[in-house]
């Protein structure tokens, strides 16, 4: 790792590994089951068209279930970071868990949606949600009953990706914290970031599948590892 000073604009990936000493699962953990499906096989329009029900218990078990989590270290760390980083800063989150903003993250980019927006399939308005969908609420704006969870299920386009490539053709750092590297754009952002001639680190608990293109990669749990480089980078 060279000087820090010459880093003026960071790029950071976050994934479920920054959320599971808040007690969120991770998905490729041993678990990643949910009464007997794989989460693969739940968050997917193909299984919400066959099972619309499954789906959206599945979703509000977890949107409730998030809200009784608290952010962890790792989190509190981004937070400070983006408080305190006079550069540009991108915190670009494959979790759909709202613990970056709870911990006081402004500059926050959910690629893969959020639990706590509704879309409504009629009228193509997202609306903050917090509650259970399994009962067909109207939709705020047009009152149809026809909201599903604001995720990016498998095979549907993440969201913003322009933005984040946008700011990866800007990024001297491209960071990323607890991420397998198994889904794609997500896992191919840190080759681009790597040929766009950024530094490239890994904060991990385990080596993913995406290591061998950082520039370095450190193992650990992210809530002491990421309150490490933070501390690094704003002292
Ligand atoms: N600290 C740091 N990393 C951790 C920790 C921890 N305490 N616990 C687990 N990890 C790491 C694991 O080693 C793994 O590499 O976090 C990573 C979690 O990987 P996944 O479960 O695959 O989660 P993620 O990479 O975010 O999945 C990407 O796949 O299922 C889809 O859309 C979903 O956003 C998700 C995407």
């Amino acid at each position: 790792m060279g000087d820090m000073q010459d880093i003026r604009n960071i790029v950071i990936l976050t994934g479920a590994g920054i959320s599971a000493e808040s007690g969120i699962d991770t998905f490729r953990s041993d678990g990643g089951l949910w009464e007997q499906h794989r989460v693969e096989d739940v968050a997917t329009p193909e299984a919400f068209a066959r099972n619309p029900d499954l789906v959206l218990r599945f979703y509000d078990m977890r949107r409730a279930a998030v809200q009784t989590k608290l952010p962890n270290a790792a989190h509190d760390a981004l937070a400070r970071l983006d408080e305190k980083w006079t550069g540009g800063l991108l915190i670009v989150t494959q979790n759909v868990d709202d613990l970056h903003e709870r911990a006081g993250a402004a500059r926050v980019l959910h690629m893969h949606g959020s639990h706590f927006n509704a879309w409504c399939t009629y009228c193509d308005r997202r609306s903050p949600w917090r509650g259970p969908l399994i009962d067909r609420p109207p939709c705020p704006a047009c009152n149809a009953r026809a909201l599903r969870p604001d995720v990016v299920w498998f095979g549907e386009m993440p969201y913003r990706m322009d933005e984040i490539y946008g700011a990866l053709r800007q990024a001297d750092m491209f960071v990323s914290i607890g991420t397998s590297g198994a889904v794609y754009p997500a896992a191919g952002l840190v080759q681009g970031a790597r040929d766009l001639g950024a530094r490239t680190l890994e904060l991990n608990l385990e080596r993913s599948q995406g290591s061998d293109w950082f520039h370095e990669t450190r193992l650990g749990p992210a809530t002491m590892m990421v309150p490490e480089w933070v501390e690094e980078m704003v002292g």
